[in-house]
């Protein structure tokens, strides 16, 4: 059974979809903690689901690096299998990942190395490309430069906003990464042979 720690954000949806996952028995990874940069809606889940949460907000730091030191000390006692960042908008400094590396998987909004950053869907839309994607990777030093783990196409409709793309993606986002996770359990895929290559 893979235990995980899950960082986000925003509001976790796809974390809920994670969580919802996990309330199989037959799937092979529990969520023991929720952890946050600042006064995530997200962290509710904790309540809702009865998991615990930690928050370490960015703008109480000095610098990236003391902040970072505090998530990890967070972190730390739980021992996860796995690091999961699901739409955690920060970049963790060098020890963090080196740390926890390799098992630190990201989702991202985007077919990358396409639209990597904070904007993935807007910059999509801003090009003008007719589509773009969904991936989740392995995290790395760099803004989401990691090994991709899976990745997968989604159609840009002449007609989306911000907010009608960036649902459909969630969507297909949800799918990879608790299929991702259940790749990781199961051995289909090595973090540490990706993080190799
Ligand atoms: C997701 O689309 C995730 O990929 C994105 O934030 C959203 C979080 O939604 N992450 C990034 O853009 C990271 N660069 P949620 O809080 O509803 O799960």
């Amino acid at each position: 059974m893979l235990e995980l720690v899950v960082l986000i954000s925003g509001a976790g949806s796809n974390l809920r979809a994670l969580l919802d996952a996990a309330r199989d028995a037959e799937y092979p990874a529990r969520v023991v903690a929720i952890g946050a940069d600042r006064d995530a809606e997200g962290l509710d889940l904790g309540e809702e689901y009865g998991i615990p949460t930690f928050t370490v907000p960015f703008t109480a730091f000095a610098t990236r690096q003391e902040w970072g030191a505090a998530l990890a000390e967070q972190i730390r006692p739980w021992t996860p299998d796995l690091l999961v960042l699901s739409g955690f908008m920060r970049l963790l400094p060098h020890d963090v990942v080196a740390e926890f590396s390799p098992a630190i998987v990201n989702t991202h909004p985007a077919h990358l190395p396409e639209f990597p950053g904070a904007h993935a869907v807007r910059d999509a839309l801003v090009a003008g490309v007719r589509q773009t994607g969904a991936s989740v990777i392995l995290v790395d030093d760099g803004v989401d430069s990691g090994p991709i783990i899976v990745q997968e196409r989604i159609p840009v409709e002449p007609d989306d906003s911000e907010s009608t793309l960036h649902d459909r993606i969630k969507h297909v986002e949800r799918r990879l990464l608790i299929q991702t996770v259940l790749d990781i359990a199961n051995g289909t895929v090595d973090l540490k042979e990706l993080a190799r290559a």
